[in-house]
């Protein structure tokens, strides 16, 4: 993802936050530049979050349930890597169903470091977690996990530093901005471990269904950053002008996300015009896919080294554990 940038003329234009100023200045330059390709994290306002969480509910969408079957199955060996009174830090305020099913399997968890660029969502999940989990330190951070950013020091007594990066969210980077993520994660984890959800590579028509499905949840998800933008940046895109696309691209290992302009039309931003010609799109989104070994290799040249990989019975998903040097 390309980090927020804040550019002079951006910061002189009445925003009614950071983030606004950054998907203001995002989208200018995703409408002038080609192809169009604007950061997916900006996909993530209420609505979207709340059409995501739709997403992972879907019949056709595999990862989410997949995932949590193998993080079930499996939490008693996932625990026995991590060991006792474990720090876990989150990227991605996240599912709380899945890091309580790790909390639950995990021997006296002392600490609980949530990471989200937004702070709403980061007290929402803090407060559900304290109710429940009395004796676990709760201490969310408020950063942009794709940007340098530190942790607070160690507690007193508390066992590895592990970081739990599930959904497959690593795959929504581009491969250089996936080993970056990896080398700051293998930095800030010293001694302890990540413990990361991956798609696996496997038949396009399975990818495809769950990219495109019948209810067209997925479709609302995408054109949803249309309207956010309407909503917050005044642009005037016309919503029926626009087409959900989801292919896999096969050479590159990837779903791709693009929203496609149905006839030639104009948007205004800011006050200035960009056309968008019939057939042309806005490539918003890629999800790439891996393999367990090609997984074990980006992770090593970060930095990591290799643990215990889980699966499901179809091979569908894989949960990794990469211990991460002293
Ligand atoms: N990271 C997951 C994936 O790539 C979830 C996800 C992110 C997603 N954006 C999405 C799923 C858009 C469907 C559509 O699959």
């Amino acid at each position: 993802m390309a980090p927020p940038s804040h550019s002079s003329s951006a910061a002189e234009r009445d925003c009614a936050s950071d983030t606004d100023c950054a998907f203001g200045h995002d989208l200018a330059r995703a409408l002038a530049e080609r192809p169009r390709r604007i950061s997916p994290k900006y996909f993530y306002d209420v609505q979207g979050s709340q059409l995501f969480d739709r997403i992972c509910e879907l019949p056709e969408y595999y990862p989410t349930r997949t995932e949590l079957g193998i993080l079930t199955q499996r939490a008693g060996e996932i625990a026995a890597q991590i060991g006792p009174r474990a720090e876990i830090v989150e990227f991605g305020a996240g599912s709380l169903v899945k890091v309580r099913l790790l909390l639950d399997a995990l021997q006296s968890p002392q600490r609980y470091l949530p990471i989200d660029i937004s702070g709403e969502h980061l007290e929402a999940a803090a407060d559900a977690l304290r109710a429940d989990y009395p004796g676990l330190a709760v201490q969310p951070i408020v950063a942009d996990y794709t940007r340098p950013f530190a942790l607070p020091p160690r507690l007193e007594g508390a066992g590895r530093r592990v970081g739990f990066f599930p959904g497959s969210t690593l795959g929504n980077f581009d491969p250089d901005e996936a080993l970056a993520f990896l080398q700051q994660a293998a930095r800030l984890l010293r001694g302890g471990g990540l413990l990361l959800g991956v798609d696996l590579v496997k038949r396009p028509a399975l990818l495809h269904a769950a990219y495109n499905d019948a209810q067209g949840v997925t479709a609302a998800f995408n054109l949803n950053l249309l309207a956010r933008a309407n909503a917050e940046l005044g642009t005037d895109f016309d919503l029926d002008g626009f087409d959900h696309a989801a292919f896999y691209n096969a050479p590159l290992r990837r779903i791709e996300m693009h929203l496609v302009s149905r006839r030639a039309q104009a948007v205004t931003l800011h006050g200035q015009r960009h056309a968008i010609e019939e057939g042309e799109a806005i490539h918003t989104e890629s999800s790439h896919k891996f393999t367990i070994e090609g997984l074990r290799a980006l992770a090593v040249r970060a930095g990591f080294g290799i643990g215990p990989v889980w699966t499901d019975p179809d091979r569908l998903f894989s949960v990794h554990w990469l211990p991460a040097a002293q």
